[in-house]
């Protein structure tokens, strides 16, 4: 089959773009307002875009408050969702009000990072601390402004549960990264194969 995105008509029962664009990182973003409330959610338009400096982005789907919080305040943690976890990043989904603390309603724990005020989840196995850099509003081939709000940001520091550590290494096994596919759908990354890359 083939469509185009303008009318979108793929006759299916629901839009697959984004079971296309999958397995998706979550990155289950913590932010203090200027209020001083916390608030946590997760993001799997979300990723990894530079390593050196490191530079990770999440985008928001309008004005929200992990974006609001984030650009008012200059800073954001990007929290590892572990199977274990899984249930408790849901629940911090949930649309409510600003200055609701998610981490509270979760059952988590909000520790301040070392490097920025943002809060962080004590009970994820790794933690980026990051400071925003810029922000953008993307634009289609029309040059209309999209709905969304990418928010970039700097990780400063790295916080890493030892506990997930095996030979030097982060131990997915034992991590079990959560990612996001198409739909209601998730997997787990824990199903992990080497493979090097050409020598040529
Ligand atoms: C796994 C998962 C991934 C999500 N990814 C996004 C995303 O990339 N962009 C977005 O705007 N909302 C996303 N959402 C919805 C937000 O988490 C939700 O709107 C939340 O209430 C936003 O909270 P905030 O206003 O405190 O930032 C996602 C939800 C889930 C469960």
């Amino acid at each position: 089959m083939f469509y185009t995105t303008d009318t979108n008509k793929h006759g299916l029962a629901h839009d697959p773009f984004k079971a296309i664009v999958a397995p998706r990182p979550i990155g289950w973003i913590g932010s203090r307002g200027m209020d001083g409330s916390v608030n946590l959610a997760p993001y799997s338009f979300f990723n990894a875009i530079s390593d050196r400096p490191k530079l990770v982005m999440f985008s928001s789907a309008g004005y929200k408050h992990s974006q609001r919080n984030a650009v008012e305040t200059g800073e954001f943690t990007c929290n590892f969702v572990s199977r274990h976890l899984v249930e408790k990043m849901n629940v911090s989904s949930a649309a409510v009000g600003y200055g609701v603390d998610e981490f509270a309603l979760a059952g988590l724990t909000a520790k301040t990072g070392e490097l920025v005020d943002a809060p962080y989840v004590a009970e994820a196995f790794a933690v980026l601390e990051c400071r925003v850099t810029e922000t953008l509003v993307p634009k289609s081939l029309t040059g209309d402004a999209s709905e969304n709000i990418m928010v970039f940001g700097q990780v400063v520091g790295i916080r890493i549960d030892e506990t997930i550590i095996r030979d030097g290494r982060l131990d997915m096994a034992i991590a079990r990264p959560v990612a996001r596919m198409g739909y209601m759908d998730y997997s787990e990354g824990s199903d992990v194969f080497e493979m090097f890359r050409p020598q040529i």
